[in-house]
């Protein structure tokens, strides 16, 4: 069943047609090609990436859901203070759409850890999803928003406004998640002389404010809270 607060953002989209098309590919987010059927992780459970930020399990619906605040953020700015036209459809479809096919691209090993599939081997995740919004007749103002999201480092750059809101949340979401992330595995090897792999947002988020709080010895006991609390889920 699809996530209720992503469908909450789908249903904001005005515009029936786009709507309907956003939420079957939300509910039904498989890539078939050659006969064969990817489906991948699935996006409850999925990272948004696995180095560098949303790299646990639950990552990608964090991404998903505080991206598209931020887009939404964005469009008010654009919108109250510039006196500029958005085309809110577009923004929050594209940014809900724009990494749909990265769970396709991850698995867990025997080891526990988020790896890439063979799909991987020959796609990224945007090669998927433009075929994929191509393939279900998407509208072409819609394909360029998902298209340019990798702004500079994509196929194409943003090209509209909706196109660049979405690049720029994205941007902004990943980049916050991937720093608060780097600066509390910092802060624990510091604090305890060893890496606590596999922190969350919220362990991350909970060990940053203990050191402004209570300094080293607040982020001392936060790694050892976080570390009962893990031991005591495996039982
Ligand atoms: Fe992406
Ligand atoms: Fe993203």
């Amino acid at each position: 069943m699809l996530n209720l607060k992503i469908r909450a953002l789908a249903e904001k989209i005005r515009d029936k047609g786009l709507r309907k098309k956003v939420i079957e590919l939300l509910e039904n987010p498989v890539f078939e090609i050659g006969g064969k059927v990817f489906s991948g992780l699935p996006l409850d459970v999925s990272p948004a990436g696995l180095s560098h930020h949303h790299c646990y399990q639950g990552g990608y619906m964090e991404h998903i859901i505080s991206a598209t605040n931020l887009a939404l953020a964005l469009c008010n700015s654009i919108e109250k203070v510039y006196n500029g036209k958005v085309n809110r459809d577009l923004v929050i479809a594209g940014i809900l759409l724009h990494d749909i096919f990265k769970p396709v691209t991850y698995t867990m090993n025997e080891n526990g850890n988020y790896v890439t599939t063979g799909l991987a081997d020959y796609m990224d995740h945007l090669s998927i999803v433009i075929s994929e919004l191509v393939r279900r007749g998407f509208p072409l103002e819609l394909i360029h928003v998902v298209s340019a999201h990798h702004g500079e480092y994509g196929p194409i750059r943003p090209h509209t406004i909706e196109a660049l809101i979405c690049h720029l949340a994205d941007l902004m979401d990943s980049r916050l998640n991937g720093e608060v992330l780097n600066a509390a595995a910092y802060l624990v090897k510091k604090a305890v002389g060893e890496e606590l792999p596999g922190l969350t947002s919220k362990e991350a988020f909970e060990i940053i404010r203990s050191k402004a709080d209570e300094g080293w010895e607040g982020v001392a006991k936060t790694v050892e809270k976080i570390k009962k609390g893990r031991a005591s889920r495996k039982t």
